[in-house]
């Protein structure tokens, strides 16, 4: 039987924190055995924001090299860089026409992102759910794994192939969301009610994939907990421990009555330096390959190139079809 597809991307906006190793990378490297995986980065949709020309560049090599530190092996995963594949914004162009604007308005990313960017809410940023369709249908991807602020663009992403489909007949797989068990959402530490991101102005608040040992240390230590002491798993009154808990959990493969026993009658002291030594444990290795490649952009190059190769003879394949249903000239 044929494996599935899994195809997903993250964009290339600087340093990534614990939870998008936790909540996306590391639920990537359990995939690569049973499905036919794409990964990529986002290059294009980081273009909706401004940023440094030379810092964008180097964010993405920096991407490919987490992603391959973190155990995604290019043997066995395609990963690639979104520019290289001409395909996914050929195929945006097209499905441009046939989304509607009154869809698009209706997305609550675009929504946040104009307050947050007031002085450029430019028409990328609007239409960034139809590049992110394409992205998709381009592989025929069955699954995609994403957090839960992604899952409304995956919701357009079918409804745009399905208004295709039954305009031309079948064309596109309809795409699901895939939604990790557990690990999903890691919560900042300063703040357990909010995710933890990257883009979090308290340094505190979020352990960086690149932060040292001292300091990953330091800011579990001071991470926000309760007055009870108990380690306890209680999403609602005890949000701090319990992320730490979902931490440790997914480190030592672990379920919470278990994380329970081992630190029951234990504070929370002991507690917060299990944690840090499991994410130290974890960190460190991915860290060492992950500088190794950085200072070998030959090898990095290899893993890329590799990649675009084999996106790109696949992505090709769809497009034409595409390019020929809608009336397009096509050989
Ligand atoms: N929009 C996603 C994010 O910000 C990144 C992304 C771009 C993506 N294209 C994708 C994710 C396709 C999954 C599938 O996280």
């Amino acid at each position: 039987m044929e494996k599935k597809i899994i195809l997903s991307g993250i964009q290339a906006t600087g340093d990534l924190t614990l939870g998008n190793y936790l909540g996306s990378i590391n639920n990537w490297v359990k995939m690569q055995e049973e499905y036919d995986c794409y990964y990529m980065i986002a290059d294009l949709h980081t273009l909706t924001i401004r940023n440094n020309p030379e810092i964008l560049r180097e964010n993405t090599l920096k991407l490919i090299a987490l992603y391959v530190a973190a155990g995604l092996d290019p043997d066995k995963n395609i990963i690639f860089i979104q520019s290289h594949v001409p395909a996914h914004t050929r195929l945006s162009w097209i499905l441009n026409c046939y989304t509607y604007m009154g869809e698009l308005n209706r997305m609550t990313q675009f929504k946040d992102k104009s307050l947050k960017h007031a002085d450029n809410i430019n028409s990328g940023l609007f239409t960034y759910p139809v590049l992110m369709a394409a992205d998709i249908l381009v592989y025929n991807a069955d699954l995609v794994p994403v957090g839960d602020d992604q899952k409304q663009h995956l919701e357009i992403t079918r409804d745009i192939a399905e208004r295709f489909n039954s305009l031309y007949g079948e064309t596109f797989k309809i795409p699901e969301a895939y939604i990790g068990k557990v690990g999903a959402r890691i919560m900042g530490l300063q703040n357990p009610t909010s995710k933890m991101s990257k883009s979090a102005q308290d340094p505190m608040d979020k352990i960086l994939l690149t932060d040292s040992e001292e300091d990953i240390r330091k800011k579990f230590k001071k991470a926000v907990t309760d007055s009870e002491n108990s380690v306890r798993f209680d999403k609602d009154n005890k949000p701090g421990v319990s992320n730490l808990m979902s931490i440790y959990g997914i480190l030592k493969n672990k379920n919470m009555e278990e994380i329970e026993k081992e630190f029951e009658g234990q504070g929370y002291g002991v507690f917060k330096a299990a944690v840090a030594d499991a994410v130290v444990e974890r960190l460190q290795p991915i860290q060492k390959k992950y500088n190794e490649l950085l200072q070998n952009p030959e090898k990095l190059k290899a893993i890329y190139e590799r990649g675009d190769k084999k996106a790109n003879e696949k992505a090709n394949l769809l497009l034409k079809e595409v390019y020929r249903k809608v009336g397009l000239i096509v050989d």
